[in-house]
């Protein structure tokens, strides 16, 4: 089975291509590196001792699409090529809705027209927006989100529905992460932000190793258990899995299938720190600043809907998610450009 993976090159679209090397499907790879390094492709085939395909481009050219689906007989796509910095969507959204909402139309567009049919989605718990009671349930109301990149993965999925609902034969899994961290447990691969991170995990990495000074804890005024705002964290290998779990599931399906990848559990941003500093023995100097900017206190799933319809459930503890990290970080401090 050949697999088309946009946005293959990233953090997550690095993760899922080795998982699905690992049970034998073929990959073929599309990004323009905007994000990411080609470098990790080298990794990715050392881990596997597998090959695959790469070509670079944009999911914005629909003329490279069209050959690409012309060109090798794809049996499905996964949609990972995307913006997905909350701060940026807020100053550049006509880029954010050109990418994740523009580029998610036209690949959806070739795929129909090559008749390929198979589709897993990258989207966020953010759709989710702030008024709901926790663990949020992939069944509640979305479209309520605070910010430009959470209202165009909001639009994305509502187009993907609207596409099904027109084209019986399409099969698509919309998968809405939590908070991905962790790195393969091998430290060839792992999360390599560029600039200064804006999320908690690539922030105190940098800390960890000594690039940035101290870690600004967002908030210690939030309703939660020590103040400071609480996420659901779920190692990067874990979401892997999902994705190859919900391919699976989609040749028994018609239409969209919804679930939540997280594992059910909040964590403070200290009680984060905390393990952090357990599993690395480095210690995090932290302030305490203000609330940030469309941030909500907790958010965290409920995945009785994935353990039971996919039977997957997330194998790794936090002390691994912090270990594998660190396992990452030692070995690649400046990421893949060393
Ligand atoms: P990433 O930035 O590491 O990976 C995205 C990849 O897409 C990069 O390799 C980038 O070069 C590529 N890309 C960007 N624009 C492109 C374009 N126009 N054409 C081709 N390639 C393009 O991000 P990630 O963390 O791996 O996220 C993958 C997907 O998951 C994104 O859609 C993101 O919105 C979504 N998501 C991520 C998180 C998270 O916390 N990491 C949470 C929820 C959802
Ligand atoms: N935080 C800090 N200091 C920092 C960075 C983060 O205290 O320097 C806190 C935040 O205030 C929040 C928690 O750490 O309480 C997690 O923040 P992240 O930025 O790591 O993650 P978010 O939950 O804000 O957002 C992430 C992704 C979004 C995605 C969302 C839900 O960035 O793209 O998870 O999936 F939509």
């Amino acid at each position: 089975m050949n697999i088309l993976v946009t946005g293959g090159a990233g953090y997550i679209g690095s993760h899922v291509t080795l998982s699905l090397l690992d049970k034998g499907y073929n990959v073929i790879v599309l990004d323009n590196f905007s994000n990411s390094s080609p470098k990790v492709m080298n990794r990715i085939k050392k881990i596997s001792e597998k090959t695959l395909k790469v070509i670079q481009g944009d999911i914005l050219d629909s003329a490279l699409l069209a050959t690409t689906f012309k060109e090798h007989s794809i049996d499905a796509v996964f949609h990972f090529a995307g913006l997905k910095s909350v701060a940026e969507s807020t100053n550049q959204p006509g880029r954010y809705y050109q990418t994740n909402v523009t580029g998610t139309l036209n690949l959806c567009q070739a795929m129909i027209t090559a008749r390929v049919f198979n589709l897993v989605f990258s989207s966020s718990a953010t759709v989710y927006g702030e008024k709901h009671h926790m663990p949020l349930r992939e069944c509640y109301e979305t479209g309520t989100a605070t910010n430009p990149y959470g209202r165009s993965k909001y639009i994305a999925e509502t187009i993907l529905k609207d596409l099904a609902a027109a084209t019986p034969q399409l099969k698509i899994a919309v998968l809405r992460y939590f908070n991905p961290i962790g790195a393969h447990p091998s430290g060839l691969i792992g999360e390599n932000p560029s600039g200064i991170p804006n999320n908690l995990l690539p922030y105190i990495g940098k800390v960890a190793t000594g690039q940035l000074p101290e870690l600004c804890v967002h908030g210690s005024d939030y309703p939660t258990i020590d103040g400071t705002g609480v996420r659901d964290y779920i190692h990067v290998m874990d979401l892997a899995y999902g994705h190859v779990k919900a391919l699976e599931a989609l040749s028994d399906r018609s239409g969209v299938s919804i679930w939540n990848l997280g594992t059910g559990k909040g964590y403070s941003v200290l009680e984060m720190i905390e393990a952090f500093e357990k599993s690395s023995g480095c210690t995090i100097p932290f302030k305490f600043g203000s609330r940030r900017d469309g941030d909500i206190p907790a958010s965290w799933a409920d995945i009785s809907k994935i353990q039971s319809e996919l039977q997957w459930e997330p194998r790794f503890s936090l002390d691994q998610m912090m270990s594998d990290t660190w396992r990452w970080l030692t070995n690649n401090p400046w990421g893949y450009e060393q």
